[in-house]
């Protein structure tokens, strides 16, 4: 009983996922051995690079900086474009019947149901919109997920043409964060992903008397973020029915307990990567079953969600 893995297991709408670990779009999920090396070290489901119409450079380098408390990045969404991308989910799923959450980002509702089409021809799972990238607001200013009104017509017209369920990435730069995910789950969101990066921010390098990222600012993840994705899962939570994937500062099984009482249906794993390697998810695994253990909980269901609000 005590390391029966099927303990942690998680239903996430109708597929099954071996733990209740997540890799967040844009870690690792650019190729399809980076997603069963990943896979085979004990993340439950993976979610591919967001990939867009055409290929991206994203920005010159430094696109990553540490400090303190986490992590910078301004990547800039590079990514191999849509059909290369999928070539890479599709090499994957042939072999592995691991579910993969296929991340796509656009501008504009035509080219998010382009997408959306290219998508339902391949083997991905789920379809996640990026409507929260804060590295690109250059060139296409706000990020979608800043206007509720924005995210319901998006979710509505890919809702109208996906043959696979529907997450909504959401950005926790925003006021009323809680009326843009109710407004995402009227539109039909099958899930929601909280959160995108934080800020975004920026570090000065101050003997080269310059910023240290190249696009000087970038979105903010890691430990300094946790507080805030906790907050916002758990305002999510105590006002959509909709499971959610909680991301955002998650680094032990602790973090990930704790996001799941916040009322994450799953747990995203991404910048403790930088810094535990990839061991962190078998690691995050142990935890939570430790903790289990400890409470007398028999499956990972068992662990009480906070009382809402
Ligand atoms: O810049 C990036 O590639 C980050 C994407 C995101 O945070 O959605």
């Amino acid at each position: 009983m005590k390391n029966d893995r099927s303990r942690i297991s998680v239903e996430f709408l109708g597929k099954r996922a071996a733990t209740p670990l997540v890799l967040p779009a844009g870690i690792m999920g650019m190729t399809w051995s980076g997603m069963k090396y990943t896979w085979e070290n004990g993340c439950g489901i993976i979610t591919s690079k967001s990939l867009t119409m055409e290929p991206r450079k994203g920005h010159a380098g430094p696109v990553i900086a540490e400090f303190e408390g986490g992590m910078l990045n301004c990547m800039g969404l590079c990514n191999p474009g849509i059909e290369e991308g999928l070539a890479e989910v599709n090499e994957f799923r042939k072999f592995y019947e691991v579910p993969v959450i296929v991340s796509i980002f656009a501008t504009t509702i035509d080219d998010f149901l382009t997408l959306t089409q290219k998508v339902n021809e391949s083997r991905g799972d789920f379809v996640e919109l990026n409507l929260s990238c804060p590295n690109v607001s250059d060139e296409y200013g706000l990020p979608l997920a800043a206007s509720k009104i924005k995210v319901a017509e998006i979710v509505s017209a890919v809702k109208m043409v996906s043959k696979i369920p529907v997450i909504a990435k959401l950005s926790p730069n925003v006021s009323g964060l809680t009326e843009i995910c109710t407004a995402a789950e009227a539109a039909g969101a099958d899930a929601l992903c909280l959160i995108n990066t934080l800020g975004p921010g920026m570090l000065i390098d101050i003997d080269l008397q310059r910023s240290v990222l190249s696009n000087r600012t970038g979105g903010m993840s890691g430990p300094c973020v946790k507080p805030v994705a906790l907050r916002a899962v758990f305002e999510a939570y105590s006002r959509v029915k909709i499971p959610i994937i909680g991301t955002g500062g998650v680094s032990n099984g602790r973090d990930a307990v704790e996001m799941l009482m916040a009322g994450a249906s799953l747990v995203g794993v991404g910048s403790a990567l930088y810094e535990g390697g990839i061991g962190i998810f078998e690691q995050i695994n142990q935890d939570i079953l430790t903790y289990m253990d400890q409470y007398g909980y028999g499956t990972i269901t068992d662990i009480p969600r906070l009382e809402k609000m």
